[in-house]
């Protein structure tokens, strides 16, 4: 006897049951979460399809658009996530999976541009080697969640230049390593370097998924920020930015990345005997970001961000 189709008791696809039919074709997945995801997934994209009446038409489209989405990633271009990360479902897996309770920094997308061994540089070190940018004095301390100090913390700062591109989009045109840095905090888990002041900048937007911003009247800009990935033994890490208040993008941010607790001033400093003490021009802008860290062990507790007092 033939095999009855798959399906609760060999339920045939109908319009009305469609979700639920495809759905028990997955009842016998060994791995519970595995067949968890997939019967949510059925259920979704169903009651989706339905919604909308899909047409064969954009049935095609999709398809065809998630074909060159793929296609247009490689080794140094990742389309797909540049996909999840416009329709806000990168942010939204980052916030579920690292919520702080108020009780730490708050994350946000780690981005394309991370380098795996950034360049280890000294406290006080200039991270701005190709002279363009208004020049700025980052410090900042890093802390447990009572505010303890974290002597010796791993603090990797990544930017983009001037004129809105990272180092490794312009090889040959930046120099290496262009406005990246690994600095360890001191004994006080105090860290400082000179950088430039961030400005906005577009994400790649020369592929498919350009296509779609261009066909949605979206704009493909970030606002400006600068990349914090923060580690000390013992603590949860934490992938985060810095961004600049008033910035025209800080509340269209084109993957949804922007958290109130992370925006901060960028005041002018105007005193020579300052800017000769910390090697930068007079006048210069500062910049000060406080991180604090989860133990590896503690839950998020609720309340409001870390704010922004230093
Ligand atoms: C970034 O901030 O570097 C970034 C994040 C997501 C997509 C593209 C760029
Ligand atoms: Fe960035």
């Amino acid at each position: 006897m033939p095999d009855a189709p798959s399906g609760v008791g060999g339920e045939l696809f109908t319009e009305e049951r469609s979700a639920e039919v495809v759905a028990a074709s997955f009842a016998g997945t060994p791995d519970p979460r595995l067949r968890q995801l997939l019967t949510s997934l059925v259920q979704h994209l169903h009651a989706f399809v339905k919604d909308v009446e899909l047409t064969e038409e954009e049935w095609g489209a999709a398809i065809a658009f998630l074909t060159r989405t793929g296609q247009t990633s490689d080794d140094v271009r990742q389309e797909v996530i540049l996909l999840s990360d416009v329709l806000g479902v990168s942010m939204l897996v980052e916030t579920i999976n690292h919520r702080t309770g108020g009780t730490s920094t708050e994350s946000t997308v780690l981005g394309p541009f991370h380098m795996v061994e950034s360049p280890p540089r000294q406290l006080g070190e200039n991270i701005a080697l190709d002279g363009k940018g208004e020049p700025c004095l980052v410090t900042g301390r890093v802390t447990g969640p009572d505010g303890e100090p974290l002597a010796g913390a791993l603090v990797d700062v990544w930017q983009a230049n001037d004129d809105g591109f990272y180092d490794v989009q312009q090889p040959g045109v930046q120099p290496e390593r262009n406005l990246r840095g690994l600095f360890t905090a001191d004994g006080d888990g105090r860290f400082w370097f000179r950088s430039i002041v961030p400005r906005h900048y577009p994400i790649p937007d020369d592929g498919p998924v350009g296509e779609l911003l261009a066909a949605t009247a979206r704009h493909p800009n970030r606002p400006a920020h600068v990349h914090f990935l923060v580690t000390a033994p013992g603590h949860r890490p934490v992938t985060t930015h810095l961004f600049v208040a008033g910035d025209p993008y800080i509340d269209s941010d084109a993957v949804f990345g922007v958290k109130e607790s992370l925006i901060r001033e960028f005041p002018v400093v105007d005193d020579p005997a300052r800017a000769a003490e910390v090697g930068l021009p007079n006048p210069f802008r500062t910049v000060h970001f406080d991180v604090a860290l989860l133990r590896a062990d503690q839950p998020a507790v609720h309340g409001a961000p870390v704010g922004r007092a230093s």
